[in-house]
């Protein structure tokens, strides 16, 4: 194992995350058909699920980014969402689809889907890759799910931990941090 691999024990491969993304993108274009829709990716942990999921919609497509950070460098949620990069469009009278890496406590996407819901979209969905329901806060409900994981902290795929593990192609669990 290279050392950028260090610490972290393998969980979905990347064939087994690019088959459940080409079922999820099958099941969002059949949902939409006929509509246009506009993808909210939520950075940064959301950029590669959502270019992955981009090119698996059989759909006309608006991609619009949304940069939160709940974290900070901790493995739990603060509880303190702030926003560091808002829309470039309105997104009033359109069918919107929120893209996000991970449900945690929910606290994150509730207060995304509050602050996007007063913006008058025509309907708005969410699409999340990962769940882990043992630490949810607040309820939130997820249209389209990945997969379910236990209470473990997960990297890679887009996800981080401290900025770092972005890149690496697979998911893995969090064991050791340096
Ligand atoms: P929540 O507000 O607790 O639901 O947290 C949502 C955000 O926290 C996600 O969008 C991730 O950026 C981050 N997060 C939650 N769990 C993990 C994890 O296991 N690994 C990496 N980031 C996580």
């Amino acid at each position: 194992m290279s050392d950028f691999e260090a610490g972290i024990s393998p969980l979905f491969t990347e064939s087994e995350i690019s088959n459940r993304v080409e079922a999820l993108g099958r099941v969002i274009s059949e949902a939409y058909a006929g509509q246009e829709l506009v993808l909210i990716c939520v950075l940064k942990g959301s950029f590669i699920f959502a270019a992955d999921l981009a090119r698996r919609i059989r759909l006309p497509l608006r991609i619009e980014f949304f940069g939160v950070q709940s974290y900070g460098a901790q493995t739990s949620s603060s509880g303190v969402v702030q926003i560091t990069l808002d829309l470039a469009h309105p997104i009033e009278g359109r069918h919107v689809l929120i893209v996000e890496d991970i449900v945690d406590t929910g606290l994150t996407l509730s207060y995304l889907s509050e602050q996007l819901r007063a913006r008058g979209p025509k309907s708005l969905k969410i699409c999340a890759l990962l769940h882990k329901p043992a630490r949810m806060q607040r309820a939130v409900d997820i249209d389209y799910l990945g997969f379910t994981i236990d209470d473990v902290f997960v990297v890679g795929y887009g996800l981080d931990h401290a900025e770092r593990h972005r890149n690496l192609p697979y998911i893995g669990v969090l064991t050791a941090t340096p």
